[in-house]
């Protein structure tokens, strides 16, 4: 603790440090600066420079100890520039292009006064119902803790008191990616075997690429609501984990352990989640400084003031509590467009192409589906700015003047009485190309918007399915928040791009895309299931004792993987749907380009290896087209025997990488403990000797194996 903090401590009242423990919701101006004069230690942003600078002068001239305040908001995928959403993000496998939207995001937040966002999160997602899995990176740890700890160093930098610089909040802690039925904020169940190896992993990762605050989730785990769980906010992540950063409660996390039914009242309620390792409570009021003070322990008490005040000092904010609002960014720039265009065309996913995708040249498009004309593009988490893009229509005529465009939505997001899919079908002839642009608006995913069903919403499937039958070349463009269910449509359409939701300029990027200006190499970053019957659902499931393989009658598709069962188990026996064939409709990682990779054979500098060893696997990979495209190649661990049911695959490792036409190009990862172990009970990883295969390819459904024999330590003397 520097010496400031530890005099401003000395000499603080109960009060003040009480106001120092709480984040306050935009209140109007007015009531703002009283709370600040008040003593509240942090506010939601106002919004504004001027605006945070009158609140900043408040604190610090009007206070008896003139402590400036934390200002946060939830700059989730961009302040003035929107960037795509976060699931997109995952979708590119490019830590280096999230860290860099990331650092695009503070430098616009902190211009205008923020210093603190509720970003990354890291909740892994196995659950696409859960309409917050737009909000994350997917359903796979390592995606997870790459892609969080990338978010984390572009929102810090390497000082977190530059001016371009916020402090990052890594949320949910934890597994509110895993809630029952996937209802928000519903209760969540999970073994320590899997809160371990599954969702602490990747909050270990972003706390190790030192994440400032960490947010506690709102669902309960094993009965304990997380804010009041001092196994896991102190236990685990502040003493285990060595955090030294504050951990906020999420919005009224707190007040809700009454309607959680683990404390009596709001006094309660403040005890237990302080008490359990809360620093800041969020959304509270201003008649509950205070609240429950009596009951807690000073040392704890002190604690949390001394996170808070160090945040505070490592922002700078001592020293430079205000911003200058002359260099207040308002609005995005001609870079930061080009930035985030770029963006949302590596986020994008080809699922699937007949040799339509890219477009020549046509003379006469047709254009369908209510994304043709919707502006929606910007996705969940946009603050104040900028609620809407323009449409695919109007940049298609403003980069393709050349082209005739038939404009008919034909049909919009929920069913209508104006749907219309016989007019379209009507004006099909005459056309070379339709493309279909479909989806779910940015306000069927997010906070509290959970789904039941999964399909595309309205009659755009039907809509699909007849302009498929209507005898010309047809291209899908999907925008959307999570995973949907496509098999009522996918099979009768042969070319379609998976674009989510991808910011402020994902018109433009799709155009690029439709026509081969950008080249699309994003990989599923969450499995498409067959059907909501199969969720949850993930790539590295367990195989069971029974596993469905090839055997028998059932379809096994090129999806799943499983390793062959007993031979003596019947099929009728096996861990399977009787009404569904296996697998995902499209896995994690799934997707191709237009530029097509042959892969060279895998191979390891050693076979073998001590459990502390390391080896270093390469590939070489060739652009065998004539276009310059990106390759990601996935590196799978399966682990034939270990003493925990061990994931039939495991992502460790992976990279994208641009290639010219013929280039050839050598991938090598490095594989060592922290790709080959997992997590015991008690955090510890274990590497345990025995046979493994790395699987490479370019898709979980392409891979080449490579084996590596893993040996155990030798025996004392
Ligand atoms: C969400 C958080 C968010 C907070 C503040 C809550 O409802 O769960 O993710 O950071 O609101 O807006």
């Amino acid at each position: 603790m520097s010496e400031r903090i530890a005099d401003l401590v000395s000499r603080m009242t109960a009060a003040e440090k009480l106001g120092q423990l709480q984040i306050i919701f935009r209140p109007n101006h007015d009531d703002a600066a009283a709370l600040v004069r008040r003593g509240i230690g942090s506010m939601f942003w106002p919004p504004s420079a001027t605006a945070t600078n009158a609140l900043q002068r408040e604190a610090v001239e009007n206070t008896r100890l003139g402590i400036p305040l934390l200002i946060g908001l939830d700059v989730i995928h961009g302040q003035r520039t929107i960037a795509p959403v976060p699931l997109a993000q995952a979708a590119s496998f490019d830590p280096a292009m999230v860290e860099e939207l990331a650092a695009l995001a503070a430098r616009e937040a902190r211009s205008g006064g923020v210093n603190w966002t509720f970003s990354p999160m890291v909740d892994v997602s196995r659950d696409p119902r859960w309409g917050r899995v737009v909000e994350g990176f997917g359903e796979d740890v390592l995606l997870n803790a790459a892609l969080g700890a990338a978010m984390v160093r572009g929102y810090q930098g390497d000082d977190l008191a530059a001016a371009t610089s916020i402090a990052a909040t890594a949320k949910h802690f934890v597994a509110y990616g895993q809630p029952e039925g996937g209802r928000d904020y519903n209760t969540v169940d999970v073994s320590d075997h899997r809160l371990r190896n599954v969702h602490l992993e990747p909050f270990r990762a972003v706390v190790a690429a030192g994440a400032a605050s960490v947010m506690a989730s709102f669902n309960t785990v094993a009965g304990v609501p997380v804010h009041a769980d001092r196994r896991l906010l102190t236990g685990i992540l502040k003493d285990e984990w060595g955090f030294d950063g504050v951990v906020v409660g999420d919005a009224d996390g707190v007040a809700n352990l009454v309607p959680h039914r683990v404390a009596t009242d709001l006094d309660d309620a403040v005890a237990l989640a302080y008490g359990a390792g809360i620093d800041i409570e969020m959304g509270g009021t201003p008649e509950s400084i205070g609240w429950g003070a009596e009951r807690l322990d000073s040392a704890r008490l002190d604690d949390a003031v001394r996170r808070v005040l160090s945040l505070k000092e490592r922002l700078g904010l001592f020293e430079t509590p205000y911003v200058d609002p002359d260099a207040e960014i308002t609005e995005p720039s001609s870079e930061s467009r080009a930035l985030v265009r770029a963006a949302a065309a590596r986020s994008a996913v080809l699922l699937r192409n007949d040799g339509t995708l890219p477009l020549g040249a046509p003379r006469r498009m047709l254009l369908t589906g209510p994304y043709a004309t919707s502006t929606d593009h910007l996705g969940a988490w946009t603050q104040y700015f900028g609620a809407r893009s323009v449409s695919i229509a109007d940049e298609l005529a403003a980069q393709h003047p050349e082209i005739v465009v038939t404009v008919l939505p034909g049909v919009g997001f929920v069913e209508d009485d104006a749907d219309d899919i016989g007019g379209v079908i009507a004006a099909v002839p005459g056309h070379d190309v339709v493309v279909v642009c479909v989806g779910e608006p940015s306000s069927f995913s997010g906070e509290a918007a959970s789904r039941s069903d999964l399909r595309l919403p309205g009659r755009q499937a039907e809509l699909i399915r007849a302009v498929a039958a209507a005898g010309v070349p047809v291209v899908v463009v999907m925008a959307n928040g999570r995973p949907l269910v496509v098999a009522d449509w996918i099979d009768q359409a042969p070319a379609v791009l998976e674009v989510w939701h991808g910011g402020t300029e994902a018109p433009a990027a799709i155009v690029d895309l439709l026509f081969g200006v950008a080249e699309p190499a994003g990989r599923l970053p969450m499995s498409f299931p067959r059907a909501v019957g199969q969720i949850p659902i993930h790539y590295d499931h367990e195989n069971t004792g029974r596993p469905a393989t090839t055997r028998g009658s059932l379809r096994l598709t090129t999806t799943d993987v499983a390793v062959e069962g007993p031979a003596n188990v019947a099929e009728k026996f096996t861990s399977k749907y009787l009404d569904l064939d296996l697998g995902p409709q499209f896995p994690f990682g799934h997707g191709s380009g237009y530029a097509t990779f042959a892969y060279g054979e895998p191979r390891l500098s050693a076979s073998v290896i001590g459990v502390d060893g390391s080896v270093e696997l390469t590939v070489e990979v060739t652009n065998t087209s004539t276009r310059t495209g990106d390759e990601v190649v996935q590196v799978f661990l399966e682990d034939l025997v270990a003493s925990v049911a061990p994931p039939v695959r495991r992502l460790v490792a992976f990279a994208r990488r641009t290639l010219a036409p013929g280039e050839t190009s050598t991938f090598s990862f490095a594989i060592g403990p922290a790709q080959l172990g997992f997590r015991l009970t008690d955090g510890t990883l274990a590497v345990e000797p025995g046979n493994v295969v790395l699987h490479v390819g370019p898709t979980l459904a392409a891979t080449r194996p490579v084996p590596l024999r893993v040996t155990p330590p030798p025996l004392p003397h």
